[in-house]
C-alpha cells in the first residue's frame, strides 16, 4: 500500500527531518506542532536542508519548491483526518505520547496507520491507547534524518502481517534502508549505543582524558563520524537522558544508569546544540 498523505506530529529535529523526507519522496505531508512558531522554526529547518542539499548537489532547485509545496504546518491535529499513516515524533514521555494517540484514533479514517518515532518506548503499550494495535508501529529514524539511511522498523506484539510490510516498503519508498527491530527498549541501535554514550561520560567524569581527547580518539583511532561527547551533544543531553532513564527502568541493568553528570547538566540547561551548550559551546 502507499501512503499519499502522512502527518506527523511535532516539527522538531526529528519531526521536521521525518517531514522532509516523506514531502521529497512525492507524499503530501501535514506536520504539526503546538504553536506557529514551532511550525516557522520546523519549516525554515526543512528550508535550509533542502538548499544545503542543492549546494552539495545532491538536489535539484526545483525540487527545493516542490517539496516544500507538499508540506502543510498546522497546530490542529484535526488536519489528520485525511492521512494514511501518521508519525509521531514528540518528547520521549510515555504521558505526552499517549495522549496525542487517543486524539489521533478518533481523528485519521479506519484505514489508517499510526506509527511513533520514539526511540525508547513500549511501542505495544503506546498501540493499547487506540482501537486499532494491529495497525500500530514503531518507526524509529535517525538524526539528521535527511542524511542517516537507517530506519528501524519495531513490530509490537499486536501489529499486524499486513501493517509492518506496508511500513517497511514505505521506508523504502523514501530512500531509507529498513531493518526490523523488535519491541524491546531502545531496539537495535540505542541498546549498543547508549550504553556507550554513557560509558564515554563516565570515563571523562573519572578523569580518563578531556572531552576533546575523548572525542579525538573515537573519530581519528577508531573512524567513528562524531566522537561520544560531539555526538551527545547532537543528540541532546535531555534526550539521552530520558532514553537512558527508560532503558534503566526497564532492564534495571546499571549501563544504562545515567551518570550523575548527565542529570546535572539537564538540571543547568545545558541540552547540547539545541541550547548553545552541552559539552562543548556553541
Ligand atoms: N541534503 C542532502 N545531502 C546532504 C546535505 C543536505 N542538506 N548535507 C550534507 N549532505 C551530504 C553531503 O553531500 C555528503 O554526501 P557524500 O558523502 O556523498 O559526499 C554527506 O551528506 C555528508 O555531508 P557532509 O560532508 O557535509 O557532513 P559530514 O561528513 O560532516 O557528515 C553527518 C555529517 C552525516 C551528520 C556525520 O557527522 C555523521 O554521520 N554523524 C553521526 C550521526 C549519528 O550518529 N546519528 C545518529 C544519532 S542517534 C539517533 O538519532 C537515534 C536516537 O534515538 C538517539
Amino acid at each position: 500500500m502507499r501512503y499519499e498523505v502522512v502527518g506527523i506530529v511535532g516539527c522538531g529535529l526529528m519531526g521536521s527531518g521525518i517531514a522532509q523526507v516523506c514531502a521529497q519522496a512525492g507524499c503530501q505531508t501535514y506536520v504539526s506542532d503546538v504553536d506557529e512558531r514551532a511550525i516557522a522554526a520546523g519549516l525554515e529547518r526543512i528550508r535550509q536542508s533542502l538548499l544545503k542539499g542543492v549546494e552539495k548537489g545532491k538536489l535539484d532547485p526545483q525540487d527545493v519548491e516542490a517539496t516544500q509545496a507538499r508540506l502543510i504546518g498546522t497546530t490542529k491535529l484535526d488536519d489528520f483526518s485525511k492521512c494514511d499513516l501518521v508519525v509521531e515524533a514528540v518528547v520521549e514521555n510515555m504521558t505526552v505520547k499517549r495522549k496525542i494517540f487517543e486524539d489521533l484514533d478518533s481523528i485519521v479514517g479506519p484505514h489508517a496507520v499510526l506509527a511513533s518515532n520514539t526511540s525508547s518506548l513500549c511501542i505495544t503499550e503506546l498501540a493499547t491507547t487506540t482501537t486499532r494495535p494491529e495497525r500500530f508501529v514503531g518507526l524509529h529514524f535517525f538524526s539528521p534524518v535527511p542524511l542517516m539511511k537507517l530506519v528501524e522498523v519495531v513490530r509490537g506484539l499486536s501489529t499486524s502481517d499486513e501493517t509492518f510490510m506496508a511500513v517497511f516498503n514505505f521506508v523504502s519508498q523514501l530512500g531509507k534502508e529498513p531493518v526490523t527491530a523488535s519491541d524491546r527498549p531502545g531496539f537495535i541501535a540505542n541498546r549498543l549505543l547508549i550504553p556507550y554514550l554513557l560509558d564515554a561520560v563516565r570515563a571523562y567524569e573519572s578523569g580518563l582524558g578531556t572531552v576533546e581527547d575523548i572525542d579525538k580518539t573515537m573519530t581519528l583511532g577508531c573512524g567513528h563520524p562524531m566522537g561520544p561527547f560531539t555526538l551527545l551533544d547532537f543528540i541532546g543531553i535531555d534526550t539521552t537522558y530520558y532514553i537512558a532513564g527508560i532503558m534503566y527502568e526497564e532492564f534495571g541493568d546499571r549501563i544504562y544508569a545515567a551518570p550523575p553528570l548527565l542529570k546535572r547538566m539537564v538540571l543547568a540547561g545545558r541540552l547540547g546544540r539545541k541550547s548553545g551548550e552541552g559539552f562543548y559551546k556553541y
